[in-house]
């Protein structure tokens, strides 16, 4: 049941993230006091408050989506109520559970970056879950957006979803995102990749160029070129959202329903296409997110909506 500021939430679907394939394999251990079952966000119907979440705005019964720490793959969930966010409009509840993530990933960490209208923005992977929010989201903000993705068919999604440039990360990417900035270097860089590309970046910088690590798909330790950095003033940011604390996690749910969800519900954001698999048939849901095949985002359905 839950606690003082908590809602117990019947789950409808949970989205899958690679953080969690990555914690099926002990590599990345849930923070201390959460859970150990994964699943890091859900959309369902709170079925209960605890003490001390009376100020009105959630009941039981509402419609919900949640950021976890962990336990989304699950009939129900407990939740600090500052984690829940409302559905955006026009978005069924299945939908809906891919969305948490990303959003809340993409907008905190281009909050940190201070996107903005008129900056270069390079975004690795736009066909993935977060790419596919971040391509979208940086348009909305007046980026112009490069993004790199494995296959024709993704390059032509991250298109279609507005992308600038979509060029395959297998061929020389580099040179096209400096062409698209007019050889001046990119301003902003969401880097999903880490060690593998960490000189290419630093030197693919504009002036006051912010280079936002999240991912470390290509290792964790690569060489920083100081002098580059000085040279051009920029700054490289780390993150991760999963460790924060509930107060900034709940502050970052009221900047996505506020920046993102808007978009979302006007059209300016639509959600990526995502596969769908059965709570029971998460072993096969986890090996489609591993092939690397995946377009978009991949959700466990667990109840009726
Ligand atoms: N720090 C945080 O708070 C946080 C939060 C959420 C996610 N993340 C991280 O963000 C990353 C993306 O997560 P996700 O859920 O969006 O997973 P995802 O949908 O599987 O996306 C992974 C992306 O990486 C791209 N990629 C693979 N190899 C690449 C390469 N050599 N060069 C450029 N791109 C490459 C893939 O492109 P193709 O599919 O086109 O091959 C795919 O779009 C993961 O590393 C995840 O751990 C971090």
């Amino acid at each position: 049941m839950p606690g003082a500021g908590e809602a117990l939430v019947r789950v409808v679907a949970a989205g899958i993230n690679r953080a969690d394939l990555l914690q099926r394999q002990g590599h990345y251990p849930p923070p201390p006091g959460a859970d150990d079952v994964l699943g890091m966000e859900c959309s369902g119907y709170i079925s209960a408050l605890g003490p001390d979440t009376t100020d009105g705005r959630w009941t039981v019964g509402d419609p919900c989506l949640a950021l976890l720490a962990s336990g989304g793959y699950a009939e129900h969930v407990v939740v600090p109520v500052g984690q829940l966010l409302s559905v955006p409009d026009g978005v069924d509840l299945i939908t809906a559970a891919g969305l948490v993530e990303v959003a809340a990933t993409v907008v905190s960490n281009f909050d940190i970056a201070d996107v903005g209208e008129g900056d270069v923005v390079l975004i690795h992977g736009g066909a993935g879950g977060i790419g596919s929010m971040a391509v979208q989201y940086a348009k909305a903000l007046g980026a112009t957006v490069a993004t790199t993705a494995g296959s024709p068919d993704k390059l032509a999604y991250c298109r279609s979803i507005g992308a600038d440039l979509a060029i395959s990360y297998r061929h020389d990417w580099i040179a096209a995102v400096r062409d698209l900035s007019n050889r001046r270097g990119v301003d902003v860089i969401l880097d999903v990749m880490g060690a593998t590309y960490l000189g290419e970046h630093v030197g693919l910088l504009a002036t006051g160029g912010r280079l936002v690590v999240i991912g470390l798909q290509g290792g964790r330790q690569g060489t920083l070129d100081l002098g580059r950095l000085l040279t051009v003033r920029g700054r490289v940011i780390a993150t991760t959202l999963r460790s924060r604390p509930v107060q900034e996690k709940s502050a970052i749910c009221r900047r996505v329903e506020e920046a993102v969800w808007p978009l979302v519900g006007d059209g300016s954001i639509a959600p990526a296409p995502q596969s769908r698999f059965s709570l029971a048939d998460v072993v096969s849901a986890h090996s489609h997110l591993e092939s690397g095949d995946n377009l978009g985002k991949v959700v466990l359905t667990v109840s009726k909506p």
